[in-house]
């Protein structure tokens, strides 16, 4: 992206409108010293139908956000409404109206970085028009010669800027050898997730994913699918350690996160997942209760969505 062409007019900076081109952190400061920073990623959708645009469990994701901070000792703001109130203005401001991916990141701006400062904190948000991530054909997946971090480590429950390098390693292998995206084992070898996303199966009829002490971030996205299997196609999920060997004999496999959404693994270290091709059945139906579900048309889940500009109740 060239500087003269932003793709949003302004960014918020502490709460304040900036534009685009004004971002800065100094180049000495504990994050770009030492990786010290924590984000969010989340996404709001444009319904036509109501001529509104929702944002998708702002508040749960600034939560996560607050957590992260918590666990990595940064003392930024902790208000979620206030920090929701605030990306709501800037996507307002920008008059944006399709939709978008939004980032919370939270750095430790200090002028002469030390390992151990744990501010000033200071945040920036962009609200960024974006369409699907992936695309809709189905990946195919490698599993990465690269472990999962693990919570003794570098805890993957925080959504910490330096735990990308273990996703970033994994994906770039996984391209090397002509994949689309790679999954990542836990130390014990057991299937713990992606690089930017969580992990279902479907085998022997039973929708599976791994718990959250398998060295995973825990993703809204995969709790919406819980709840929405659960609630709307009556599935008993099981939430327990998968084994490699499970992902190769799965009726069905798909990620999902707040960029990914929901998308189906065609393939798993070149084993045909299904027909190869389309996507399975009941993931076919979670996609679709995905997609109604962020833009408000599941009244069930109508409380997690945020009406930007207040035209449509959600
Ligand atoms: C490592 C990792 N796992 C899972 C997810 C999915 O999380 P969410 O659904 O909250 O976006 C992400 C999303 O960015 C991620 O980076």
């Amino acid at each position: 992206m060239s500087p003269t062409s932003p793709p949003v007019r302004y960014l918020l900076h502490d709460g304040e409108l900036i534009d685009y081109a004004d971002a800065r952190l100094h180049v000495l400061s504990t994050t770009t010293k030492y990786g010290v920073g924590v984000f969010e990623g989340f996404r709001a959708y444009w319904n036509d139908e109501d001529g509104e645009l929702y944002a998708f469990r702002i508040e749960d994701h600034m939560r996560r956000l607050v957590d992260s901070m918590r666990v990595v000792e940064i003392d930024g703001p902790t208000d979620t409404a206030a920090l929701a109130g605030q990306l709501i203005g800037l996507i307002q401001a920008n008059e944006l109206r399709s939709n978008l991916h939004m980032r919370t990141q939270v750095f430790v701006d200090s002028p002469d970085g030390k390992p151990d400062d744990t501010g000033p904190a200071t945040v920036f948000m962009a609200a960024i028009p974006m369409g699907n991530y992936f695309g809709a054909t189905g990946l195919d997946v490698q599993i990465s010669s690269w472990a999962r971090l693990s919570d003794r480590a570098m805890p993957p429950r925080v959504k910490s800027i330096a735990n990308y390098q273990n996703g970033r390693l994994a994906l770039l292998e996984a391209k090397r050898n002509g994949y689309g995206a790679a999954l990542l084992l836990t130390e014990s070898g057991h299937v713990a997730e992606g690089a930017g996303y969580n992990v279902f199966m479907v085998r022997q009829g039973r929708l599976c994913t791994p718990p959250s002490t398998e060295s995973i971030l825990e993703g809204i996205t995969r709790d919406s699918v819980l709840q929405l299997a659960t609630t709307q196609l009556g599935l008993d999920v099981d939430i327990r350690p998968i084994d490699r060997t499970e992902l190769y004999s799965a009726d069905e496999i798909f990620v999902c996160g707040s960029a990914a959404e929901v998308n189906h693994v065609t393939s798993v270290d070149r084993t045909k997942i299904g027909d190869g091709s389309a996507a399975g059945p009941i993931t076919s139906r979670l996609q679709e209760l995905y997609a109604d579900a962020v833009r408000g048309r599941i009244a069930d889940f109508g409380h997690w969505v945020t009406p930007v500009y207040g035209t449509a109740s959600a």
